[in-house]
Formats: structure tokens, sequence, C-alpha cells
């Protein structure tokens, strides 16, 4: 059984999503979600769906190693970036070289970088007057949204939209993709 860690920072919808895929599955399930927000409702509904889940701050993440160790620890095979809005450190990157993964909400490389995160994503394409956006799936390196690219989805941008609408449409590639995603992946490790 292969192990799956996620990290996010918000809602927690894929998360959930992915939580619930894989626990049927026989190859893999999620057994940790990490949160850097304390308030975060992933946290509420990882504990919900019986997976252990935790905060950690600046310092455990970036300077004394904790969540490395906690991943460790947990036998971890692939790191999950759901929604999660810090720059990982290069530690943790080197530890879990192709075997930590981001989805993003938008077609790579455009609209991704520093601070290009869920609703500010979709207001950048909409400003844009792209007729299309979708989701990339990559692997985590050193820079924001610049790993190799595993996989993209697109979705039309329709007349009308605003940032909500075009959100649930991306979401509803997010959902649909990203487990199918993971578990080939995992198939492969
Ligand atoms: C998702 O749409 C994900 O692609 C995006 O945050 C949302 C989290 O939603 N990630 C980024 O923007 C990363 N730059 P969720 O918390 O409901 O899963």
């Amino acid at each position: 059984m292969k192990h799956i860690a996620i990290l996010a920072s918000g809602t927690g919808t894929n998360a959930e999503n992915i939580i619930r895929y894989f626990s049927n599955d026989k190859k893999a399930k999620v057994t940790l979600v990490l949160s850097n927000k304390p308030q975060a409702m992933v946290l509420e509904r990882a504990a919900a769906l019986g997976v252990d889940a935790f905060f950690f701050d600046r310092d455990q993440f970036y300077n004394t190693g904790e969540v490395l160790m906690m991943l460790r620890r947990r036998e971890t095979d692939l790191v999950v970036l759901a929604g999660f809005l810090w720059l990982v450190p290069v530690e943790l990157i080197h530890a879990f070289r192709g075997r930590i993964i981001n989805i993003h909400p938008a077609l790579l490389p455009q609209f991704g970088g520093k601070g290009m995160y869920g609703e500010k994503v979709h207001r950048a394409v909409l400003e844009s007057g792209c007729t299309e956006s979708g989701i990339t799936i990559h692997y985590v390196n050193e820079y924001y949204d610049a790993g190799d690219i595993i996989f993209q989805a697109r979705c039309p941008v329709l007349p009308g939209d605003d940032a909500d609408t075009l959100a649930q449409r991306v979401h509803a590639l997010e959902y649909e993709h990203f487990p199918k995603v993971i578990s080939q992946l995992i198939s492969n490790l």
C-alpha cells in the first residue's frame, strides 16, 4: 500500500475528493493531510473522513525540518499539493524528487507564479481575454508553478463568465482528473 500525503491551505475540496477516491483503493490511500493555516477547512474535512490532519507553521516547514520528518515517519510515497500557498523548501523537494506534485487552476506556463492562487488566477485569465482555461498538474521544483508538466486538461472561457463560474468549470476538471493522474503516478512508483 502506497501512502499519499496532501498539503493544502484552504477549503480542501480537492483534498476531500482525493481522500474519497482512494478510500477503497488497493494500491494507495491518503494517510496524512497537512495545512499551514490553522483554521483551514481542509483540516476538518480530512479529520471527518478519518485521515490524520495537522497544522504546521513557517518554522516547522522552513527551519526545523519537522514537516519533512512527519512525511518520512508516515513512509509517504507521494506528496500532493492541493491548493497550497507556500513555496516548498529545497530539502523537501530533494527528499521527494519526482514524488511531489501540484495542481494549478490554469494552463501553465501562463497565469502562474508567486501569488497566483485560486480566484486571482481566474480573474487574470478573464482579464486576458483568453477563450480557454483549464488545469495543469506538474512536478514541484524550487520555483512557483515551474516544474515539468505531467497533465493538462482544457475548458472554454464563456462569454459572461466571472471568476466564480470559471472556477466551477475548472474545479470540475480538477475533480475528474487529479485522482486519476495521482493513481497513474502511484502505479509507476
Ligand atoms: C484549486 O483550484 C487549485 O487548483 C488551486 O487552489 C484551489 C484549491 O481549491 N491551486 C492554486 O491556485 C495553486 N497556485 P480546494 O481547496 O477547494 O481544493
